[in-house]
């Protein structure tokens, strides 16, 4: 601790005024409660990193090159070793993940003394006054302000945002006296990272993988009938990630109190097999922890009801499992298993195909007849196998895979987690037809496979992006060695019963990928614990690299490629290139295994910016962005004709053409569904990413009718490109590509037609490439099978001249959670999005509402999320609104721009 520091807290301490507590926890009959303790926080984060007190978890290696603009595909190296000379916390925390690790002699015990006792934070009294009142989930990077330039601290590799630094979050929580007895947890959905819990000044655990869930047990350290005291340290390393990771605590926080005797974390396993529409059998696994220290004798029954679609449970139960009783000694767990047949199963499956219906299972334990705890496990009962000719079934039906994968932020609300924003990405996403999503490369939050289970998609869900080898100075690979057994069972365990989880991937382009027979070992390691968990889901891992000669390949279930099934830097465009170089590799992995399903875990990454078009355009299907090729390095802007990519990418089209040469290949994921925070390739001094299908700000690209096209072909849809508002390009070609689920196609420019065009073998758009620009109007008639099909008209429009605001919720709820996303479009006065607008807009807000944050989808902008003035790009801006807390009423939203009508929407809000 810094002595200065410490003064200036004892005088604080001194005028301390103990916080006014409130009560917390209603009184309820249920035995058990779970709590939502995510209002009322105090926050502070100090300025720098050196400022920070010396509570660290461990000492970390001196990073020497913080150049975060490496290719992705570029080989890890071998970790730093550190040598140890402070005292660290890290054999406190250790104990946190004692029930994840199975070897009982691996587990930790926790060392005599208590460290931080004596730290001011971490006491009751602490004036914690001037701190920032904030409510979770919580991101302290995301208002930013955005580091710019090549020698910032943070570079666009992470998102040129602080999520660095060490903070502390303070609250306290009130437990009254009639909670004596009961266990008391704190649950952590997700903080990042390296966070530790005092209690009541007593140091109680942490975890340091931001993405896993965990759990600590209050209960010892508890004041009953009091105000006790949280203070949770966070300290998130610099260079630490290859995308935006986000800092704080930033999914939700609960507090679970539940009688001694109850089902323990995560204690249900549901299993189905023998599935069809006649008949399910339904395996039970139950764990119940007996908390007290007298053995008991406790009997257990379940019983299972079908949920509706918005997941109320509904009439009697439709089966039950045979109760039974256990023997739980003192401190202990004990587990049963039991199973049941399901006549008539009403099964899970992913839409459009099949429906997602879902069961709840509902666990009574009680002892001495009466009731200590219930507890609800949702499921889907399904069948699913892995075909490696034909690729994945479910319920006997044969599903390509239409995916993408997803990081976790989501846009100008940066990795504060929010249902109804995962929401909204899930639903762009099924409107273009996909049904798949990969968790790239990290256990998402809860909620969000809630909403894959109960919308209908099917989920890889991963957990590493790096192993033993690091990938970026300060990432997971310095506490590989001590978390992994941990961070993985609590995946599973946590995740299990999702229906929509379909496999397990316990790696992403890993180093250990170029260490032969050494990686393969530690690869088989890992695949043995998800074993040793979860026997009814096929694990994999994702490999850029590893070749079907070498032995890590092996180790999974289901061989996972990213871009090289269709080839890495292959084919003419991409020649002369430096980094890995590969053919097509799909039939080779395919005739070494002949046994295993193979998929295309990471597809793709193409690039574009939503919007702009950059001339020449590339006459083949797919081409590096390369010097003035498809980009411009000075506007940091990507060409949207949808053909460039990362050196290491390909295009959609070479994608589509490799998957029908390959039809055993199972589908797969594009890189990526939306842009992301962070890994701006191929401009490192712009903010976020090119690679999304749709723009940061939720804004579709061209690419999205290109997918919607091949994902939907039922679909009747065709989509021109580019805009058509080029007054300095009169006379000059300008290709027209169009987007269609047609098989044939006519242009026509001011009524004079460009040609029919019919698809041929391996194409998948329409292009005419030497259209010459003049003003007016582009029609696009298609046509299938020879009947009219769809048609799309752009037309050169007007100049800005209207302001058009449009909400996709106009009623929303006061409890701070519920949002509305609105969009502003500039318009010429026929109502037609004005394609190059530009112009700057400001926002206010009035009634019981706020804005929580703008974006326009523009990666190279750098003004902060939480500003009320941006630009629009390309026409179009996003502002996102919410209710004030507990206020009802009536929000308008004006939007204003120099020289136009100011323009206002009300959006109504209700009561919570
Ligand atoms: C892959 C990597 C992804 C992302 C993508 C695009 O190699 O697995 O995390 O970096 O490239 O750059």
């Amino acid at each position: 601790m810094r002595t200065s520091l410490h003064g200036k807290l004892i005088i604080f301490l001194l005028l301390a005024l103990p916080l006014s507590p409130f009560q917390l926890f209603a009184q309820t009959k249920s035995p058990r409660e779970r709590i939502l303790i995510n209002e009322g926080w105090r926050f502070f984060k100090y300025a720098s990193m050196s400022d920070a007190d010396s509570l660290i978890y461990d000492v970390r290696p001196v990073v020497i090159n913080e150049q975060d603009d490496k290719p992705a595909d570029s080989r890890p190296t071998e970790a730093v070793k550190v040598e140890r000379k402070a005292s660290v916390l890290k054999p406190w925390i250790m104990p946190t993940g004692n029930s994840f690790i199975k070897d009982p002699q691996r587990r930790h015990s926790r060392p005599t003394g208590n460290p931080g006792t004596d730290f001011p934070f971490v006491q009751k009294n602490f004036n914690d006054n001037t701190w920032e009142p904030i409510d979770l989930p919580h991101d302290w990077a995301i208002k930013g302000p955005f580091q710019q330039g090549q020698n910032s601290e943070v570079g666009g590799g992470m998102g040129r945002l602080p999520s660095h630094g060490v903070a502390w979050y303070r609250k306290q929580i009130d437990i009254p006296s009639s909670d004596k007895g009961k266990s008391i947890y704190l649950d952590i959905d997700g903080a990042m990272s390296y966070t530790m819990v005092w209690i009541n000044g007593n140091l109680a655990g942490g975890w340091p993988y931001g993405y896993s869930s965990w759990r600590i047990d209050l209960s010892p350290y508890l004041l009953y009938g009091a105000a006790n005291q949280l203070a949770i340290r966070l300290d998130n390393p610099p260079s630490s990630s290859r995308w935006y990771p986000g800092g704080g605590i930033y999914r939700n926080v609960w507090i679970t109190k539940t009688s001694p005797v109850h089902v323990a974390q995560w204690g249900t396993f549901i299993k189905t097999r023998n599935v069809s529409s006649n008949a399910a059998t339904i395996d039970l696994d139950l764990t119940v922890e007996n908390t007290s220290r007298a053995k008991v004798s406790s009997s257990v029954s379940t019983n299972i009801y079908i949920l509706n679609s918005q997941g109320e449970r509904t009439g009697n139960p439709v089966a039950r499992f045979k109760p039974a009783i256990i023997q739980i000694p003192g401190k202990e767990t004990a587990t049963t298993s039991g199973s049941l047949t399901l006549a008539k199963p009403r099964l899970w499956g992913p839409v459009p195909e099949q429906q997602p219906n879902r069961y709840v299972a509902v666990t009574t334990v009680s002892v001495n007849g009466e009731t200590t705890d219930t507890y609800e496990t949702t499921f889907g009962i399904r069948d699913l196998r892995f075909d490696p000719e034909k690729g994945v079934f479910v319920n006997g039906q044969r599903i390509e895979l239409k995916g993408v994968n997803q990081h976790h932020d989501l846009g100008a609300l940066g990795a504060a987690f929010n249902k109804l924003a995962a929401q909204r990405q899930l639903e762009l996403l099924r409107e273009m037809g996909c049904n798949a999503i990969r968790m790239a490369h990290n256990p998402p939050a809860p909620e969000l496979l809630e909403l894959t289970d109960s919308m209908g998609f099917l989920v890889v869900n991963e957990i590493f992006d790096g192993w033993e080898l690091k990938k970026t100075p300060l990432d997971f690979h310095l506490i590989f060695p001590d978390w992994y057994e941990q961070d993985l069972r609590a995946l599973i365990r946590r995740d299990r019963n999702h229906p929509s989880v379909i496999m397990w991937s316990y790696g992403n382009e890993v180093g250990e990928q170029y260490t032969g027979e050494q990686g393969a070992n530690l690869a088989r390691k890992l695949n043995l614990i998800v074993k040793d968990e979860d026997t009814t889901r096929p694990t994999t891992l994702s490999m850029n690299y590893a070749k079907a000669h070498m032995p890590l390949p092996g180790v999974s279930d289901i061989i996972s490629l990213n871009y090289q099934g269709e080839g890495i830097r292959n084919g003419a465009a991409y020649a002369g290139l430096k980094g890995i170089n590969t053919p097509p590799v799909f039939p080779e992995f395919h005739s070494r295994f002949p046994d295993k399903m193979i998929l295309s875990s990471e597809n793709a990454a193409t690039l574009s910016s939503r919007g702009e078009y950059i001339f020449p355009v590339f006459k083949g299907n797919s081409a590096p962005v390369l010097g003035s090729q498809g980009g411009d390095s000075v506007r940091l802007q990507v060409s949207a004709y949808e053909l460039y990519t990362v050196a290491f990418g390909a295009s959609p089209d070479k994608v589509f053409g490799s998957m029908d040469k390959h039809p055993f290949v199972a589908g797969g994921f594009v890189w990526s569904g939306w842009d992301y925070l962070g890994e701006p390739s191929p401009y490192y001094q712009a903010r976020s990413s090119y690679f999304g299908i749709i723009d940061l700000a939720g804004f579709k690209k061209d690419r999205f009718y290109l997918y919607q096209a091949r994902w939907r072909p039922e679909l009747p849809m065709a989509h021109i490109l580019p805009h058509w508002n080029w007054p300095a390009r009169t006379g000059e070609i300008t290709p027209v590509h169009v987007f269609s689920s047609a098989d044939e196609a006519e242009l026509f420019l001011n009524g004079k037609s460009q040609g029919r065009k019919k698809m041929q073998e391996y194409e998948y758009r329409f292009r005419w490439d030497d259209v010459r620009y003049e003003p007016g109007e582009l029609r696009v008639v298609t046509y299938k099978n020879g009947k009219s099909w769809a048609n799309d008209t752009v037309r050169t429009t007007g100049p800005a001249q209207l302001l058009d605001l449009k909400a996709d919720r106009n009623n929303i709820r006061s409890d701070r959670a519920d949002l509305s996303f609105i969009t502003l479009k500039i318009s010429d006065t026929a109502g037609q999005m004005v394609p190059t607008a530009k112009n700057r807009l400001r926002f206010s807000i009035q009634g019981p509402g706020e804005i929580v944050a703008t974006d326009n989808g523009d990666p190279a902008s750098f003004v902060s999320f939480a500003s009320h003035e941006r630009e629009a790009f390309n026409g179009l801006c996003l502002v996102i609104v919410r209710a004030k807390k507990g206020q009802t009423g009536k929000i308008r939203l004006v939007a204003e721009a120099e020289g136009l009508m100011p323009q206002t929407i009300t959006i109504n809000t209700t009561a919570d």
